[in-house]
């Protein structure tokens, strides 16, 4: 099978890659660094000759309301029509938990299109929605930080690691399109504050994180919904405290 990842270069796609191609596909790793790019349509239809199935795991470089709609928007539209003219026959999409919840932030709103257009397209689909992965635990810590304090909400979330993300994403893109959407999250549900304290630990940070039931995740009010998957998402096995044992070693 040939498979094209978009967005092969990044923190999840390069080990989509690797996962791939230890499996005996052919994997063209397609974004900026390696001539290919969705929004300039750069190297885009010569990487999708004999393409079977496109995996995009891209990501935007600026959060910013207009720029991050921009990139969304315009990849979609452009990895549809492209995919349409080389008869890619699945389109694979990682996408977030929660988005149509959380659709006061710009960056939800411009993955919720990312994920209509996809639907929208000719192209048969499988939309995997990832919830926070716990490399990005030390992102969240930093945009609560003021000072010496962290201040977040006592919100359930799910957190899950990258490999875990990655290996969910590799097996549904050998897979049969579902033209639905399937949902992946960690193995234990937990507190987000009580989880930043946890990690600020682990990296031996002395940031104080405090609780604030007024406090928002990225500017957006949350509640025990909010982050959370729906019944019966797909677990990844591991657990943050063998990551960061395992991340404490590097
Ligand atoms: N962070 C989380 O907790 C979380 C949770 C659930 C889902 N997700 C989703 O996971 C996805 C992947 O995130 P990530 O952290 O792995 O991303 P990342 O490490 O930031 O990587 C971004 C990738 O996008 C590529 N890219 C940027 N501009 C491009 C363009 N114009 N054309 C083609 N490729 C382009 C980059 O290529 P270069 O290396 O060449 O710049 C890079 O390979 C995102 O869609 C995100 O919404 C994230």
């Amino acid at each position: 099978m040939k498979i094209l990842v978009i967005g092969g270069s990044g923190l999840i796609g390069k080990k989509v890659v690797n996962n791939l191609r230890s499996q005996g596909h052919e994997v063209l790793v397609g974004s900026p660094s390696t001539g290919v790019n969705f929004l300039t349509g750069e190297g885009l239809a010569e990487a999708m000759v004999g393409t079977d199935v496109v995996v995009d795991v891209a990501n935007s470089p600026s959060f910013e309301d207009g720029p991050v709609m921009e990139f969304f928007e315009t990849a979609g539209l452009n990895l549809a029509a492209a995919e349409q003219v080389a008869g890619v026959e699945h389109h694979v999409a990682l996408s977030v938990v929660g988005t149509e919840r959380l659709l006061t932030s710009g960056y939800f709103r411009a993955k919720m299109v990312q994920e209509t257009l996809i639907k929208a397209s000719k192209i048969p689909y499988t939309i995997v929605r990832a919830t926070q992965f716990f490399e990005f635990i030390g992102s969240i810590a930093q945009s609560a930080t003021e000072g010496q304090t962290v201040r977040l909400p006592h919100t359930l979330f799910q957190p899950i690691v990258s490999d875990d993300v990655a290996a969910c994403v590799a097996d549904v893109a050998v897979q049969a399109p579902l033209n639905d959407t399937i949902e992946v999250a960690g193995p234990e549900a937990i507190h987000l504050d009580d989880m930043v304290r946890r990690y600020l630990d682990s990296v031996g940070d002395s940031h104080q994180v405090v609780t604030d039931p007024s406090a928002r995740y990225f500017g957006i009010d949350v509640n025990d919904q909010s982050l959370m998957p729906k019944e019966n998402p797909r677990i990844g096995q591991t657990h943050f405290k063998q990551w960061a044992t395992s991340n404490a070693k590097l």
